[in-house]
């Protein structure tokens, strides 16, 4: 929403598209847009609209499938069909748009938001998470006289507002407002939202309001009490002083750190009203309005405003193609950001140890636990694996891995003398979530590992770790993976503490972690190898990946990276489960990688290398360099030679040129690296 003179729709228009392309990571099959028409402009500075003004004006939707360049094509031709004057100057104009990734209902336009109460766009609504009872509302709906175009759950959010609106007004001495439809609205929906409505009834207002789904808003132009208090109130802070402003929602800060780093991180049941330029916050409590009867009771709300640490020139390509590729070449940098200041080495009779703020105050109740459960999904469930030994060692208690969706399924047993870990990049993936409330119901005590300030695994855990890798927008996760493996070294340091006994191993790890971004600069020289690699891999079926120790998650992960992104079929194996079944698939075709860096598995991987090569298998070995003439025993396989680092580090630098590898797969079998087919980087839904 704007609050300025003499901008014109093209500029609005731009800041949404903008934010899109900021957002198209989080969802590429289909966008929309809604701006208002001219009609419902104010073109004169000196004398704002009172939003209660008639208006007889139909906001604008544009929705189109495809990715977020469709959209931006068919509304400048749209624009120029019908003749739309876009040099309009204005007042305040409140624009919304979404970029999808299908939940119910495949892409099409009908199917994308904003989704709306019907012709005349009286209500429009974007949306990001899922409504679980949206039958049962349709069901209803459909019998007050409603009809639907979309398959979405969404599309009942704009007709009940409409539904709401009809009704209070018909039973109301007093015109309803538009936060007391969206607070009705609200208290009927079930599931996660985040949701922005506009309204043809109310032009120059937009209401936020959230559930579940991350929402924030971003101020720019702040005013003096705003900066210096820190806190502000709902009585329209922004108008009082008259400066222009500008206000942004978005589902994540990307799309708005370019215009402001001033943002509020909107809460649950927090309902956001602009109007006029001026915002106020009021909460909504389920509860109370349910026994209200009519429309539900709220409470305005206090406030403080948080500075974002981001910079843009995070969120830009910078002098790579990809994301994809940025993200892995800047691992040295990011590993580096996530031990700053984290590592204690100061003086020779000192002890070497770690310092993790967010824990100090917990470590005791987690040293007492009868078990540390680690859950997470995909890429943070593979880093978990690959920390698992170390947590194991260092910490002296079991450690069990937990996929987040399987142990909602089985309901897996959680105690309050459990400690429960969630990793998780975004902090905001659904089934992490899930299994996060179901640890908190059972008592457990819960710590996040997240990339995600402010995200929802983050405020809901008892404590613990951001692994501050910077913004990662590649939808394969890479840099984010070798920072939250470090972290969980360093969670393991933290865990076991100070014991004499363990002094040496914590020495060398704490050693080891210091010199880990060089390590990582290293390895990443073997770029133009992996390339000749992907080169002759290019048209292959099926990639095997054979691991074991600390570099069973490698094997893992650097199957997952070919599959999601290559679109290669491609499975990491447990090189000890060989013999059980994989080694039926050996062949002199099917092309195999196997992980043999120095560990104490190492002699255990030669003897795999030599049974594959016994079957004539086409053969990658990974090995710390020096070590090429010893693993390949004769054979005639293709050696990868990375630097050596502590056992429990090695994960970290073994990724690397597997990732490599998938990323030049991926270019040359000419598929989209950072938007892979079907997947997504923030699962919101189940
Ligand atoms: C999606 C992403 C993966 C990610 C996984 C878990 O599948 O595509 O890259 O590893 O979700 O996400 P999280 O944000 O919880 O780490």
């Amino acid at each position: 929403l704007n609050y300025n003179v003499n901008r014109e729709r093209r500029y609005i228009l731009q800041v949404l598209f903008n934010g899109l392309r900021r957002l198209e990571y989080r969802g590429y099959d289909s966008a929309g847009i809604s701006i208002d028409d001219s009609m419902s402009l104010s073109s004169d500075p000196n004398t704002p609209q009172p939003s209660s003004s008639a208006s007889v004006s139909v906001p604008l939707v544009f929705r189109q499938e495809g990715n977020i360049e469709s959209l931006v094509k068919s509304v400048y031709q749209e624009v120029a069909e019908k003749e739309i004057n876009l040099e309009e100057s204005f007042w305040i104009h409140a624009g919304i748009a979404h970029t999808r990734w299908a939940t119910h209902g495949e892409p099409a336009p009908r199917n994308s938001h904003p989704q709306t109460s019907g012709s005349g766009n009286e209500f429009l609504v974007v949306h990001n998470g899922v409504i679980t009872n949206y039958e049962v509302l349709k069901e209803t709906l459909v019998r007050h006289g409603f009809t639907f175009e979309s398959e979405t759950d969404t599309e009942i959010i704009p007709k009940l507002a409409k539904y709401v609106f009809d009704k209070s007004n018909e039973e109301a001495e007093q015109t309803v407002t538009f936060s007391q439809v969206v607070l009705e609205v609200m208290r009927h929906l079930e599931g996660a939202y985040a949701l922005i409505f506009k309204s043809r009834h109310y032009p120059n207002e937009l209401i936020a309001c959230k559930r579940g789904s991350p929402l924030l808003l971003g101020v720019k132009e702040l005013t003096e009490d705003v900066k210096s208090g820190s806190a502000f109130h709902d009585d329209n802070f922004l108008s009082k002083n008259g400066h222009p402003k500008e206000l942004f929602l978005s589902s994540d800060a990307n799309a708005v750190v370019e215009h402001t780093k001033k943002v509020l991180v909107i809460e649950d049941g927090e309902v956001v009203h602009l109007k006029d330029g001026a915002v106020s916050i009021l909460k909504f409590d389920k509860d109370k309005g349910k026994h209200g009867g009519g429309l539900s009771r709220v409470a305005s709300v206090q406030r403080a405003l948080s500075i974002l640490e981001m910079e843009v020139e995070q969120i830009n390509k910078g002098k790579y193609e990809h994301y994809m590729q940025k993200e892995i070449h800047e691992q040295p940098e990011s590993l580096t950001t996530t031990m700053r200041g984290r590592l204690i080495r100061s003086g020779s009779s000192k002890p070497k140890t770690v310092l993790l703020g967010g824990l100090k105050d917990h470590l005791k109740t987690i040293r007492r636990s009868r078990r540390i459960l680690v859950i997470g999904c995909g890429t943070s469930y593979n880093a978990a694996l690959a920390a698992r030994p170390i947590l194991e060692e260092l910490s002296g208690v079991p450690v069990t891995m937990e996929i987040a969706s399987d142990l909602v399924d089985r309901q897996g047993p959680i105690y309050r003398e459990d400690t429960a870990v969630f990793v998780s990049q975004s902090g905001e993936t659904a089934d992490t979530l899930q299994a996060l409330e179901y640890a908190l119901e059972n008592g457990a005590m819960c710590v996040g590992i997240t990339n995600t300030v402010g995200s929802a695994i983050a405020r809901n855990t008892h404590c613990g770790v951001h692994i501050n890798a910077g913004c990662e927008i590649g939808v394969a996760s890479t840099k984010a993976y070798t920072s939250q493996i470090v972290v969980m070294a360093m969670l393991a340091l933290a865990i076991g503490g100070d014991t004499i006994s363990n002094q040496a191993r914590r020495d060398a790890i704490i050693d080891g972690l210091y010199d880990l971004p060089n390590k990582v600069r290293e390895v990443l020289k073997l770029d133009q190898e992996m390339k000749d690699l992907a080169q002759l891999l290019v048209a292959e079926q099926s990639l095997l990946v054979f691991g074991r120790g600390y570099n069973y998650a490698t094997s893992l992960e650097g199957a997952l990276k070919v599959k999601e992104v290559a679109l290669m079929h491609s499975e990491g194996i447990l090189a000890g489960e060989m013999k059980h079944g994989p080694l039926a698939l050996v062949d002199e075709n099917l092309p195999i990688v196997v992980i043999a860096t120095r560990d104490s598995c190492f002699s255990k991987q030669q003897s795999v290398i030599q049974q594959l090569n016994a079957r004539k298998g086409r053969l990658v070995v990974m090995c710390s360099k020096g070590d090429a003439a010893s693993v390949s025993l004769g054979g005639s396989c293709r050696v990868i030679e990375v630097p050596q680092v502590e056992d429990c580090l090695q994960p970290v630098v073994n990724i690397v040129p597997l990732q490599l590898l998938a990323y030049h797969l991926t270019v040359l079998r000419g598929f989209n690296v950072d938007q892979p087919r079907n997947l997504a980087k923030s699962v919101t839904t189940q």
